[in-house]
């Protein structure tokens, strides 16, 4: 799905059942890390690819508004904001871009794993969507599922207007390889990406 490798294991929605204001609290956390990181994309390669400002400004806006959504919902279960916990997910992938650095240009890798992230969240936001038994839940992460499967085509198409569509297809299989074997061994836990 979305260039993803290894689908998650559903037993993941059982963990997230147990526990769904943690989910929602981390998936707060992940809205408003997408935004932020939208936006930092266009501080540091804004100028020389002047072609991302608009999509991804716009892009900030659209998760900033998903934040406000599950915010929504945190407080209407009487819950709150947790402190945010570090996500091991996205900082593996990161590293492991990194790590296969070798001569791929820095902006490729960002708009790829930029582009796994919204994957994975679209594969697990399908799993609640087809699983959860709160019909009204499991219909906001219906939606969200259809977000984050166009924010996958974005970046993945940003990446290939930019850098030409064989390579960024040979890069995003590579990255996706080190992106399953991640997912894969990340404890199943009522976090989007754990
Ligand atoms: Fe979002
Ligand atoms: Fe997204």
């Amino acid at each position: 799905m979305l260039g993803l490798l290894q689908p998650t294991d559903p037993c993941w929605v059982d963990a997230v059942e147990g526990d769904l204001d943690g989910l929602l609290s981390d998936h707060a956390h992940c809205e408003l890390k997408a935004a932020h990181s939208a936006l930092s994309l266009v501080g540091r390669f804004g100028g020389e690819a002047p072609e991302l400002v608009g999509p991804l400004v716009e892009l900030a806006r659209e998760e900033a508004g998903h934040f406000e959504s599950v915010q929504r919902r945190i407080a209407a279960r009487g819950g709150r904001l947790q402190p945010r916990a570090s996500d091991g997910y996205v900082r593996a992938l990161r590293r492991a871009a990194g790590d296969e650095r070798g001569a791929a240009p820095d902006l490729l890798d960002h708009l790829l794993v930029a582009a796994l992230i919204e994957a994975r969240s679209c594969e697990r936001f399908k799993l609640l969507a087809e699983r959860l038994p709160q019909d009204e839940l499991a219909g906001f992460y219906r939606e969200l599922m259809a977000s984050e499967a166009r924010h996958f085509t974005l970046f993945s198409g940003l990446a290939e207007t930019r850098f030409g569509a064989a390579e960024s297809r040979r890069r995003l299989r590579l990255l996706a390889g080190r992106e399953a074997e991640i997912a894969e061994g990340l404890p199943l836990g009522p976090t989007v990406h754990g």
